[in-house]
């Protein structure tokens, strides 16, 4: 009975052992799930928030412009996902490796992204930054900037991982070079002015005593047998003098050109702008270019439904001569039917118009084209170009909010393309020129002439001589003492620049003294190249002449101021 007993409290205890070691044990599974289950909250957070975090930086890169990369050197793999979108590319061809990428990279500019990124991964630099080109998808190639930043390196320091970012500057290195071209110019056409001005005023007097030693020397050569003189070597000699004068002459004119020709480039953005047909522009290039272009091409014009655009028709009709001019020159003669100048106008975005001249001419080898637009730079014989004339084409276009650019190709031709903004409203008509003043019966008339170059005012004084009476002084300030003093003149010819008192200030002091003497001023410029002459050349127009000037054209001038006004020094009307 003892025994039973004893094995009951046994039982008992085991039993409330078993229980609380059950107990025990649910209690510690209890936990175990619970801290489970916490863990797994948190893993399950932790992946969203890696989730949300990938997403963010996918859109991230997504929404930028740039390609984002991720080199694993050791692998040789390239990760970049928008690699294919930006160059315009199928995905398949995206670049899997190094050397993959390496066949997009433009050659000339392998070995400095090479050197660069090497330096970096040497341990040279943490991060490296070079510009390239880049292949796109139509074969031409886009300005990169790519930087990179190792992120992870082995144990010798040598990098195993680089991260970075290309960023498209093709746009800005554009913008960068037309920048650097329009400094060029302004700072040529500073220059050429006041080079001009310079030239001028010799080449006034050159031209001038030229004209007027052959103007006395020819009728001594045309005279009958009989009226001349015994000396017959003496005749010989003076043809021969004749014949030396005229080629100095030509020669003479030629720097006149060049220098007018300079001058309009230095001057490109100064005339008024008024809505300008295209149409008529072009006929008029076309018409004055026929010359050139006739044995050589076919011409075919394609105007379409364009607005007038902003502008100085005298000035765009120029830029369509010289490129027109250049297209003819850039095909041989002799094959009319087999090459096409062709000059398409049309509409192009944001309220411009676009017109190219196209031919199917010699084209433009790749060194010359950076410099076409430069002054002076010509491919062609001596005496045959200037080079002047795409230098004036790229003033006028800029002065006038445009733009012009070039493509080419050696052996098929070239294209211009100049896109200019269209003006609102549609072309005014131009004003009649008044009809010219009845003809007066010419009298000697007394002429002061005005001009700190001596050798100016001489050959002013041989040109009119013959005609009138001529008071020549290089003072200004004298001619004006003068002027108070009371002496009468029926017309005033000055000098603009002249040290001391401008012809500008002589003008307006004489204009107190003596109105009419004011009324029938001439200037007489080499160029006029600071604001203040320029706004006075403006205000002058029909009173300025340009030096140099002929003495033909001396003599016109003067008679023209001469009719218009009333003479001083006619007697008062009864
Ligand atoms: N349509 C074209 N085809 C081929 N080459 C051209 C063309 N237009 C210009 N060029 C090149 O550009 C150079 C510069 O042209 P630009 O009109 O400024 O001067 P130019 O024609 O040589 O002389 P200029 O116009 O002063 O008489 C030319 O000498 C020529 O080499
Ligand atoms: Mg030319």
């Amino acid at each position: 009975m003892t025994g039973g007993a004893g094995d009951g409290a046994m039982f008992a205890y085991v039993a409330v052992a078993v229980a609380f070691l059950l107990a025990g044990v649910a209690a510690g599974v209890a936990l175990m799930l619970r801290s489970q289950r916490r863990r797994d909250r948190r893993f399950r957070e932790a992946q969203a928030a890696l989730h949300a975090s990938e997403d963010r930086l996918r859109w991230a890169v997504e929404a930028t412009s740039e390609i984002v990369w991720d080199w694993d050197l050791v692998q040789d793999t390239i990760y970049h996902p928008c690699w294919a979108q930006t160059y315009g590319f199928p995905e398949e061809r995206t670049p899997r490796t190094g050397k993959e990428l390496a066949s997009f990279i433009h050659p000339e500019d392998m070995p400095r992204f090479h050197a660069e990124m090497s330096k970096a991964a040497a341990g040279a630099q943490e991060s490296f930054e070079v510009e390239h080109r880049a292949l796109t998808g139509s074969g031409d190639w886009m300005w990169m900037n790519g930087r990179g930043r190792v992120v992870a390196r082995d144990v010798g320091g040598k990098a195993t991982r680089i991260v970075g970012t290309c960023t498209d500057v093709t746009e800005r290195k554009r913008m960068l070079a037309r920048l650097q071209i329009a400094d060029r110019m302004a700072s040529i056409g500073t220059l050429a002015a006041g080079v001009a001005h310079e030239i001028n005023n010799p080449l006034a007097y050159v031209i001038g005593n030229l004209a007027y030693s052959l103007q006395r020397l020819e009728p001594l050569v045309a005279r009958p047998e009989g009226q001349r003189g015994t000396g017959g070597d003496a005749t010989e000699t003076v043809r021969a003098c004749l014949a030396a004068l005229r080629e100095a002459e030509a020669g003479a004119e030629r720097v006149r050109d060049i220098v007018r020709d300079v001058k309009l480039f230095s001057r490109a953005g100064e005339e008024a702008r008024t809505p300008v047909p295209v149409a008529p522009v072009l006929h008029a290039a076309l018409a004055l270019a026929g010359n050139e272009i006739r044995h050589r091409a076919r011409v075919a014009l394609e105007v379409g439904d364009v607005p007038p655009v902003l502008g100085n028709e005298s000035r765009l009709s120029q830029v369509f001569l010289n490129l027109l001019v250049n297209a003819a020159q850039s095909i041989p003669e002799g094959h009319a039917d087999r090459n096409v100048i062709r000059v398409v106008a049309r509409r192009s975005g944001d309220g411009a118009v676009t017109v190219e001249v196209h031919d199917t001419g010699c084209g433009i080898a790749p060194e010359s084209r950076k410099r076409i637009f430069d002054p002076f730079f010509t491919t062609k014989a001596a005496g045959f170009g200037t080079g002047l004339g795409l230098s004036i084409c790229h003033g006028i276009v800029t002065a006038l909010g445009g733009e012009i650019e070039v493509e080419s190709e050696v052996g098929k031709g070239s294209t211009f393309r100049v896109t200019l903004p269209a003006a609102a409203a549609p072309a005014a008509e131009a004003p009649r020129p008044a009809p010219p003043p009845p003809q007066r019966a010419r009298r000697r008339a007394r002429i002061l002439v005005v001009d700190d170059e001596p050798l100016f005012c001489r050959m002013v004084e041989r040109a009119l001589g013959g005609e009138h009476d001529v008071v020549a002084l290089t003072d200004a300030r004298e001619a004006l003492r003068r002027v108070r003093a009371g002496e009468r003149y029926d017309a005033l010819l000055t000098d603009l620049a002249m040290p001391v008192l401008s012809g500008m200030a002589l003008h307006d002091e004489i204009a107190r003294v003596d109105p009419g003497l004011a009324e029938r001023t001439l200037f007489a410029t080499g160029g006029a190249f600071t604001p203040l002459t320029t706004e006075f050349v403006a205000r002058h127009a029909g009173r300025v002449l340009e030096k140099p000037l002929g003495a033909g054209a001396l003599r016109e001038a003067v008679a023209g101021v001469l009719e218009r006004a009333p003479l001083a020094l006619d007697p008062p009307a009864a």
